[in-house]
């Protein structure tokens, strides 16, 4: 079959297509064709050597993908070959085939596309944890959401407003202000240029809000503690400003300082809650990954949420979309088909 093995990190560049030999299907394991690949910030901070949860060197990365069922390990008896599903795991998934663990298969949603099923596990559980899990929302809550033009934020997006919330989010550029608009975001905010603070200030009349989901770091960590209500939330689920170059001591310096910290006095102080999540841990936690998805999945079909595919590329360009998302240009989930 063919595959991404990323052999040494670096640059795009270092994403090639080679052939390696299919796998065979374990106890308790599937094998699923791949049709579509959901791509995640995590796998551009894993080619660069900067994410910890990354396996070891050589492997395949991809952590989600759209498929269907094409072989069956002894073990596994409650799904059928050609079933289409969604696979979600730590690696793998750039490739035309995957073997997993049962547990790391879901069921497809039947009015998705393709590209929509592989858009929508990783960011829909990860926003859906860290806004109901961890950050408790309610829908008397103004919630912001960092970087809500992304994968993650179009997803956070429409979760919170789906239950009722205010809900102000942050990017970088107009044009992703326009989509999150269409959204029906009741605040976009242009955090390159305007003080996303003072804007809320404004907006709240001199308040704050209840809610944060923050994924960037450094300063905008800082001032995302500094807007936060007493009794509010903040929910740490990412760092996508940190780039660690480990060539260059004043990029160590940078990351350390930029990596968000909080003192549990002044948290006290101004009676705070931060907290943080990572999805990885579901993944050894069937029980509640399963209860998490019950959850999701229903409140996805009763408000009719679909993730926002914003760009798609063929397997061959897979490079070129690790670029796209890299530059910050992109909106919405980048979604690579086979
Ligand atoms: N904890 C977990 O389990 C988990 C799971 C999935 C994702 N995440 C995290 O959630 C965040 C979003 O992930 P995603 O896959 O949905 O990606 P994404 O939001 O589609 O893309 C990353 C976005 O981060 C923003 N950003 C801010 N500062 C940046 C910088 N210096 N360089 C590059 N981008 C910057 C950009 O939006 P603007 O240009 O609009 O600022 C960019 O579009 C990432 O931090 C990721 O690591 C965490």
């Amino acid at each position: 079959m063919k595959a991404y093995v990323l052999n040494k990190v670096g640059p795009a560049d270092v994403l090639k297509i080679s052939d390696v030999d299919s796998r065979p299907v374990g106890t308790n394991e599937v094998r699923v064709r791949i049709e579509s690949i959901g791509l995640n910030y995590a796998e551009i901070q894993s080619r660069k050597g900067l994410y910890g949860w990354a396996p070891k060197r050589p492997y395949i990365p991809g952590m989600e993908a759209f498929g269907k069922i094409e072989a069956i390990g002894d073990g596994v008896s409650d799904i059928e070959i050609g079933t289409p599903v969604i696979v979600v795991g730590q690696f793998g998934c750039y490739a035309e085939e995957v073997v997993v663990p049962v547990s790391q298969i879901l069921p497809a949603f039947e009015n998705f596309s393709p590209a929509e099923n592989a858009a929508f596990a990783v960011q829909f559980m990860t926003a859906w944890v860290a806004l109901f899990e961890i950050g408790r929302i309610r829908a008397s809550d103004r919630v912001l959401i960092q970087a809500a033009a992304g994968g993650v934020g179009t997803a956070a997006v429409q979760l919170a407003k789906a239950l009722g919330c205010e809900v102000f989010g942050t990017a970088s550029q107009d044009s992703k202000l326009d989509l999150i608009g269409k959204l029906g975001i009741d605040h976009p905010i242009n955090y390159r240029t305007t003080d996303f603070v003072e804007v809320i200030r404004e907006k709240t009349g001199g308040e704050g809000v209840d809610v944060v989901l923050e994924v960037v770091g450094g300063e905008i960590f800082r001032k995302s503690l500094e807007i936060l209500n007493p009794f509010g939330r903040l929910v740490v689920i990412g760092f996508a400003s940190l780039n660690l170059n480990k060539l260059n001591p004043f990029s160590w310096w940078k990351t350390w300082q930029d990596i968000p910290r909080v003192k549990i006095d002044a948290m006290a102080t101004a009676s705070q809650v931060v907290g943080a999540s990572h999805l990885g841990y579901l993944l050894k936690d069937t029980e509640r990954m399963l209860r998490i998805w019950n959850d999701l999945s229903t409140y996805t079909i009763e408000n009719r949420l679909r993730p926002v595919v914003g760009h798609e590329f063929q397997f061959e360009e897979l490079a070129e979309a690790h670029r796209l998302m890299e530059s910050r240009n992109s909106h919405g989930k980048i979604v690579v088909h086979i």
